[in-house]
């Protein structure tokens, strides 16, 4: 396979993509979720939980705190059990957390989980710990230092003396030192200031370029939307709208939902 995007899934996942024509590369989705029902113990939080993500793809998972966003993602990446069908490039999920991070679908965390004591670039080889390709883990972590300029001139720097800012685009950086072809990201806005904000939402289009498709789960909706393609809004584990970036922003439940929208309506 080369040429055109797919030329890095080749060689990207660990593991995971093989060399035939997968789901994705023939147009179908990426991810492709159906009737999930998930919770601890006894609590139900997700209950009929569907979506898609495409290749290629920005899409927004958005809604307010404790909405069940945190608890999809863990669901996905297998941290806890499941009902429902999960699709990854056309062919059922993994069972367990690891075979789920080598079929190369990796999570940026909220709080980001950095390891604090370490520096900026063993933080990002961290993120490659299970490739085995050095040569290009090198050149991997100078792409990062182009795509997040802040890093390289912070990459002997512990990471938990950085800004919250600095250490969320590590968090992400070190993300994509995995390769991977889905990457989810819980809450990269929180606790930032727009000027941060605004910078790492620039970042995701760089990252979707770099042919990574991205699922962005935030309770800033107006963040999301803004870079996304497409959104899904989560209320109390179900999803209650969904569509086009440009759709939600301008629905008017959702602007008197989560946008501040005080003055519209009516
Ligand atoms: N580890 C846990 N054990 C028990 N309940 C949890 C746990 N984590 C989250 N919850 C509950 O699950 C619901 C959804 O939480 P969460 O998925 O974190 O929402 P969000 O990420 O949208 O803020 C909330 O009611 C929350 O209290
Ligand atoms: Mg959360």
């Amino acid at each position: 396979m080369s040429g055109e995007a797919p030329s890095r899934a080749a060689n990207s996942a660990p593991s995971g993509g093989s060399a035939a024509a997968t789901a994705a590369s023939v147009g179908g989705p990426l991810l492709d979720i159906a009737g999930l029902d998930a919770g601890y113990g006894e609590m139900q939080v997700l209950r009929g939980v569907s979506l898609v993500v495409r290749p290629a793809e920005i899409v927004a998972m958005v809604g307010g705190n404790g909405a069940g966003k945190t608890t999809l993602l863990r669901a996905i990446s297998r941290l806890i059990s499941s009902r429902g069908n999960i699709a990854f490039d056309g062919r059922a999920l993994p069972a367990t957390a690891d075979d789920v991070f080598a079929a190369g679908l990796v999570q940026v965390p909220e709080g980001r989980q950095l390891f604090d004591r370490m520096s900026v670039e063993e933080n990002l080889r961290m993120g490659a710990y299970r490739r085995r390709d050095t040569s290009a883990i090198a050149e991997d972590l100078e792409r990062m230092y182009g795509i997040f300029p802040r890093l390289a001139d912070r990459r002997r720097q512990i990471a938990g003396s950085m800004s919250g800012g600095e250490q969320q685009m590590c968090a992400m950086a070190r993300a994509m030192m995995a390769r991977p072809r889905l990457m989810m990201v819980d809450e990269m806005s929180l606790g930032l200031a727009p000027v941060i904000v605004d910078l790492l939402l620039e970042t995701m289009t760089r990252i979707r370029a770099e042919g990574v498709t991205v699922l962005l789960v935030e309770q800033d909706v107006h963040a999301a939307l803004s870079v996304a393609d497409r959104g899904y809004v989560m209320e109390t584990g179900e999803i209650v709208r969904e569509g086009t970036a440009r759709s939600l922003e301008s629905d008017p439940e959702v602007q008197r939902a989560y946008l501040g929208d005080v003055t519209g309506g009516d």
